[in-house]
């Protein structure tokens, strides 16, 4: 495995690869675990050469003390990836290498894709992603890049990021990867007590019954029944469910038969900000 931690001795190392060969880039914070894991094997398998970014992005982060708590783990993080390819080039470079003196986001037009769910409650998240993630791109210049479904809003403001630059690369959604009890994968649920870590499976189980539901009742209904179901729960706590449409993240007003939805909620365990969605229809 190869690790770089320069821009330039990346582009120089990649610079003397064959034309032919297919790139494969997985952008991460670090802290891998089986859903990073899925997205990597999943570009080795489409691309000769792969590389697995891994920077805890400052500039992504509304809130300072999640930025202090995000977990680091660089050792970890290799072994990971080691066992998945021997031929994985990861990046892993300083903030200083990757923003310079001026560690601040650029602003877009992400044609309200961020204004909503995570881009309301996480004020200039999106915009520290999309710096990054343009910064990445441009680095790299893979022929994919891979995202993981978990946060759907992301991939769906990443595919915008690329028709507004004009990026030529494949941008591949990957489906969310679930723990035994349907948790979502997060780096963020090695800080769930274990007692906790069993009570965010309802964050699941409730999307999947507001899935159920979908079929019969109305929108608001169903985001009024999820709201009781948390309002009822003691270790979890509700920060918002929407129903949206899938591609253009609108809040859904009333349903359409040709249209596809998808439910989005965030939620607090013990101060813990857990995000999941899931499909409708
Ligand atoms: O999803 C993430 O881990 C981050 O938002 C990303 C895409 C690596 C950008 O920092």
């Amino acid at each position: 495995m190869l690790l770089i931690d320069t821009r330039k001795e990346l582009r120089n190392h990649l610079s003397s690869l064959k034309k032919n060969e297919s790139l494969g880039l997985v952008p991460t914070m670090g802290a891998l675990h089986i859903g990073h894991a899925a997205l990597v094997k999943r570009a080795v398998q489409e691309n000769s050469v792969v590389v697995v970014s891994i920077f805890v992005n400052p500039t992504q982060f509304n809130n300072p003390e999640d930025l202090e708590n995000y977990p680091q783990t660089m050792v970890a993080d290799l072994k990971v990836l080691e066992k998945i390819a021997k031929h994985i080039i990861v990046f892993a470079p300083t903030v200083k290498e990757m923003y310079a003196e001026k560690v601040a986001s650029t602003t877009y037009d992400f044609d309200g894709l961020d204004k909503v769910m995570e881009g309301a409650f996480r004020e200039g998240h999106f915009d520290g992603v999309g710096t990054i993630v343009e910064a990445l791109l441009n680095l790299v210049e893979p022929t994919r890049a891979y995202f993981g479904e978990k946060d759907y809003q992301q991939l769906q403001i990443i595919r915008k990021l690329t028709q507004i630059r004009n990026i030529p690369v494949e941008i591949v959604g990957c489906p969310i990867v679930r723990e035994a009890n349907g948790l979502a994968f997060s780096s963020r649920n090695e800080r769930l007590s274990k007692n906790n870590r069993e009570e965010a499976a309802f964050i699941y189980k409730t999307l999947k019954t507001a899935k159920e539901k979908f079929g019969t009742e109305s929108a608001t209904d169903i985001m009024d029944w999820v709201t009781e179901q948390f309002e009822a729960n003691p270790y979890l706590e509700l920060e918002y469910i929407q129903i949206a449409q899938a591609d253009t993240l609108e809040p859904i007003v009333t349903k359409e038969n040709n249209k596809k939805y998808r439910a989005f909620i965030a939620v607090y365990a013990e101060g813990i900000r857990l995000i999941d969605n899931l499909a409708l229809n």
